[in-house]
């Protein structure tokens, strides 16, 4: 697959929601870089909607190409990544559609990257206390997703909804022996607060996964050995019933 036929399959992917349609057609009333006492390494600016809502553009020009080798991934999976990340939690189904932004391929300016849905709330390590079950999701998440920096920082809670947002899947998709910071501290709480065995519905949506013929799409959005990789792990999980460390495989 070329890079183009993978952002081509992501395209035709998209468009069930109503959010992917907003984020994928409607017009542009602002887009500003992004000055918070976080931005980032790639610091993705911010783009108001004519609807009102906001978004992050990760573009492929802004890729920072020392830090994508350090984390060995090539400056122009980073935007795909994420809307990988997107499809595949939308085809898990919830919780993790919920805990994941929407995200889709878009232009800007003639400038190309995913836009990505503005996950409210802030850094806020209440919800270890509050989201248990939301937690509990994302530690799963980010060992399948092999996912390499969920810092302190890539989380958004929203407290008064108690919602939590999962950001930043620009590296995520490993392979074997790939740098992995070790950094998620929801797979640490999960594993510490319910230990490694998967859920029976855990279970379920593993084997559905592993039931498509195409990894719920993701053959054509990832590189074929990232693809296999993801399978491995989904494997992996199914026959140890386990969740394994993040990059374990
Ligand atoms: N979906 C999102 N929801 C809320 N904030 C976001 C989102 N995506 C990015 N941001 C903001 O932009 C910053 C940088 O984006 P991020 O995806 O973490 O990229 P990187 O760390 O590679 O620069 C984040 O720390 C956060 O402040
Ligand atoms: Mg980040």
């Amino acid at each position: 697959m070329t890079l183009d036929e993978r952002i081509e399959s992501l395209v035709a992917a998209t468009g069930a929601t109503g959010i992917e349609q907003e984020l994928s057609h409607e017009g542009i009333i602002a887009m500003a870089p992004v000055l918070t006492s976080s931005v980032g390494s790639s610091a993705p600016p911010l783009v108001v909607l004519d609807t009102g809502r906001s978004a992050f553009f990760k573009r492929f020009c802004d890729q920072d190409k020392n830090i994508c080798a350090q984390y060995r991934q090539e400056p122009f999976d980073v935007p795909l990544n994420e809307v990988a990340a997107w499809r595949l939690a939308y085809a898990l189904g919830n919780p993790w559609r919920q805990l994941i932004p929407t995200a889709v391929m878009r232009k800007i300016n003639n400038l190309g990257g995913a836009l990505i849905n503005d996950k409210h709330g802030r850094i806020d390590t209440a919800v270890f206390n509050d989201a248990g079950r939301q937690v509990m999701a994302a530690g799963f998440w980010d060992a399948l997703v092999g996912n390499q920096d969920r810092n302190s920082r890539n989380y958004r809670y929203d407290s008064r909804s108690t919602r939590l947002g999962l950001i930043d899947h620009g590296f995520a998709f490993a392979r074997p022996g790939d740098p992995i910071n070790h950094s998620s501290f929801f797979f640490a709480a999960r594993r510490q607060r319910h230990g490694a065995a998967l859920s029976a519905a855990e279970q379920e949506v593993l084997e559905a996964f592993l039931a498509t013929d195409d990894l719920h799409g993701l053959r054509n959005y990832l590189p074929a050995d990232r693809a296999q990789a993801l399978q491995r792990r989904a494997e992996e999980m199914l026959r140890t019933r386990c969740l394994p460390t993040v990059g374990a495989f």
